[in-house]
């Protein structure tokens, strides 16, 4: 099986090819670790917890942004691979998705730090000015907050990002515009905002153009999450609440 996987080390980028073994259950993580281990120990990837938990090891895997360690080498090989995301720009670069082949490159819209490496702190920076942690009404609870299951159910939605910014890599606005958000820190705001233990009123974070405004709502975000994320839902409601309240 070849995989093409693109290079860069502060000069020109390329791309090499590897023949790795195929094995059942192998994932693009596990061909990865291959080449580093017999083929080529220069090639750079980021990952950690080897089971789609930590969300370090996204990437474009044949055109499509995901994890490394959740995606199969199988569906791509024998063109199972069922995901389509909307044009994106940034998924023109580069070289072309082959028949039997798996394409490796890194993650859009970031800048490239080395090989599959992107450099990650327009994600994190966005994320961080939502405020991301729970602004309870009390000081210190006396005891714990009765949720209703719904509340309950619908934040989970949204709690389950393990920040892997496959979402962020997917989106044509963040390809067009470096100042918007992004899917990932609207979803993140919205589920503080819906928490009911949450005193703040937080929305007004991102009432503006780069921010709730921006969504084109090409919905790529909610097809690449590995978790089920609808960064897309949280927007809209976002956007018709805070229309509701401008009258
Ligand atoms: S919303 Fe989904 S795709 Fe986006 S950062 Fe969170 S887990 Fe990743
Ligand atoms: S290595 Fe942790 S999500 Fe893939």
């Amino acid at each position: 099986m070849k995989l093409k996987v693109f290079r860069y080390d502060g000069d020109e980028s390329h791309y090499d090819e590897f023949e790795v073994p195929h094995k059942p259950g192998q994932t693009v993580l596990d061909a990865l670790f291959y080449i580093q281990e017999n083929l080529d120990d220069s090639l750079s990837f980021r990952y950690s917890c080897r089971g789609a938990v930590c969300g370090s090891c996204a990437m474009l895997i044949n055109k499509v942004p995901r994890l490394a360690c959740r995606t199969q080498v199988k569906t791509l090989v024998e063109g199972e691979d069922k995901v389509k995301i909307k044009h994106c720009p940034a998924l023109d670069k580069g070289d072309e998705i082959e028949d039997g082949a798996v394409l490796v490159e890194p993650l859009p819209h970031l800048p490239v730090e080395k090989d599959l490496i992107v450099d990650q702190d327009k994600f994190f920076e966005y994320y961080r000015e939502m405020e991301p942690m729970l602004k309870t009404k009390s000081e210190v609870p006396g005891e714990e907050y009765e949720m209703d299951p719904e509340d309950v159910s619908e934040l989970e939605d949204y709690t389950n990002c393990i920040l892997c910014a496959a979402c962020f890599g997917a989106c044509p606005v963040d390809g067009e515009n470096v100042n918007y958000r992004g899917p990932a820190a609207l979803a993140k705001l919205y589920r503080f905002h819906i928490d009911p233990r949450d005193k703040s009123e937080r929305l007004s974070l991102a009432d503006h153009e780069d921010g709730w405004w921006a969504c084109e709502f090409h919905t790529n975000c909610q097809k690449v999450c590995p978790k089920n994320v609808p960064p897309n839902i949280a927007i809209g409601k976002a956007r018709s609440k805070l229309e509701k309240e401008d009258g």
